[in-house]
């Protein structure tokens, strides 16, 4: 049974079947179609469109519809085109002729922008709690991670000394602004398209408002030409979803480069390593590796979805259908590697004695400059002068803080106590403004994080 078939003498070409059927994506939405088929119901009946018994036995029939999906039970036929056919078709083997009058003054068009809109809406707490546990894994490393002295890095060389604790939180602010932008996409996600037909709006007095608060739909669309072509909830889902996992990616990045001999920061857990099949010695950091692969997919998928959506003619084409596949399967994707991200940076071992190697004096020499201009030689004139300083310690083949004291003293006007400068520590906690890697910028950040 197709929902379309009056006009037409011939059945569809199986293999235009084949591509025109949807069934095996959106029956992902199978629950969301039946609640809102039964609010659909609600609204044409007060609208006087179904009777009290007709009413009663759609409901009904619904719920069984509803049960037997969440069950597990309900079977589709080869003959459902899509989850709205399945879902009519059952409702009619339950109840009879009755079924048949449900899509009174509805179509598929404004349905299936309200089961996706509703299928996001609760997806997103989902896709919330998932990066929740990602950052409560951030914070806590941020805090294991105490006085922990690192190398920071511009262009990946050597730049300032950091607080580890510091570079955790970066990560977090970054991951936090996910689900901030998460939240705010709900309001746009959160507009109800139901009652727009086809195209044109539904030609019996349906109250819109009452149907969207049973739905849970903070507002009904405005227009009914956009409300069902209108897929920009999805691009923009899809953009958090590569955003996120572009900051993901930024994050297993750091930590493959930290494994690695050369830096030698981190050491994964064997938990969450791989082995060579041929190498014996090999310990891979394959999760961290498969983070940073993953959101190439991801921005594919956002990327074929605005194609998709480029140059549609209003209203519905058939093109939107191609719309759900991509948000569930960056769904999908984000839901299995936040749980794993979380776990396996919770595990990772640092090694501060590595981190602290890895910071060179010349890493100090701004310092060395801010020291100047403490004795007041302008900025400009003191940077070249702790410039001078670092090529000199360079020439002597020499650490800075080995370079003699006469040797600054013919550069500049340094005095005994430059030698404090070259302290990592010093360094940092100097740096005490908001956000700066100074010990109590970072306890601030952190309170700040939990006082919210
Ligand atoms: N399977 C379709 C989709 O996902 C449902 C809407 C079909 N509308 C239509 N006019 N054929 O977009």
């Amino acid at each position: 049974m197709t929902l379309w078939g009056g006009r037409f003498t011939q059945k569809l070409d199986d293999l235009a079947w084949a591509l025109n059927s949807s069934l095996p994506v959106d029956q992902r939405m199978a629950i969301q179609d039946v609640d809102g088929s039964i609010a659909w119901a609600d609204a044409i009946h007060k609208a006087g469109i179904l009777s009290d018994e007709e009413h009663a036995s759609i409901s009904l029939g619904l719920d069984t519809v509803r049960k037997e999906f969440a069950s597990g039970q309900f079977i589709f036929l080869p003959s459902d085109e899509d989850i709205h056919t399945a879902v009519e078709r059952r409702l009619s083997e339950l109840i009879g002729p009755a079924a048949g009058k449900l899509h009174t003054g509805r179509s598929r068009n404004d349905q299936v922008a309200t089961d996706f809109r509703l299928w996001m809406l609760q997806t997103i707490p989902e896709l919330h709690s998932a990066f929740r546990l990602l950052h409560s894994a951030l914070i806590e490393q941020a805090e294991l991670a105490g006085e922990t002295v690192m190398p920071g890095y511009t262009h990946l060389q050597r730049a300032q000394p950091i607080l580890l604790a510091h570079w955790w939180l970066s990560h977090f602010w970054a991951l936090k602004r996910d689900v901030e932008r998460l939240q705010d996409l709900t309001k746009r996600v959160s507009v109800l398209p139901l009652g727009s037909g086809a195209l044109a709006g539904a030609p019996f007095s349906v109250d819109r408002n009452a149907l969207a608060k049973s739905l849970g739909f903070a507002e009904v669309s405005q227009n009914s030409l956009d409300a069902v072509s209108d897929r920009d909830f999805a691009a923009e889902y899809l953009f958090v979803c590569s955003m996120a996992a572009v900051h993901l990616s930024k994050l297993a990045e750091q930590v493959v480069l930290f494994t690695t001999a050369e830096f030698g920061f981190f050491e994964l857990s064997d938990a969450f390593s791989t082995g060579s099949s041929l190498m014996p010695q090999k310990k891979n950091p394959d999760v961290f590796e498969l983070t940073r692969g993953k959101a190439g997919t991801l921005i594919g998928l956002l990327t074929g979805l605005m194609s998709t959506l480029k140059g549609l003619p209003s209203t519905y084409d058939k093109d939107l259908q191609e719309d759900k596949a991509p948000v569930f399967a960056a769904t999908d994707t984000l839901l299995a590697i936040l749980p794993v991200m979380a776990a396996a940076l919770r595990t990772i071992t640092v090694k501060p004695e590595r981190m602290r190697g890895a910071i060179d004096s010349t890493m100090m020499a701004t310092d060395l400059a801010d020291y100047l201009v403490a004795k007041d030689v302008p900025f400009r004139e003191a940077h070249s002068l702790a410039g001078k300083a670092v090529r000199a310690a360079g020439e002597a083949k020499a650490r800075m803080e080995e370079l003699p004291l006469e040797a600054y003293q013919a550069i500049g006007p340094f005095e005994a106590d430059v030698y404090q400068v070259f302290d990592p520590l010093e360094s940092i906690n100097k740096r005490n403004t908001v956000g700066g890697t100074s010990l109590q910028s970072v306890k601030n950040q952190i309170s700040k994080i939990k006082g919210e």
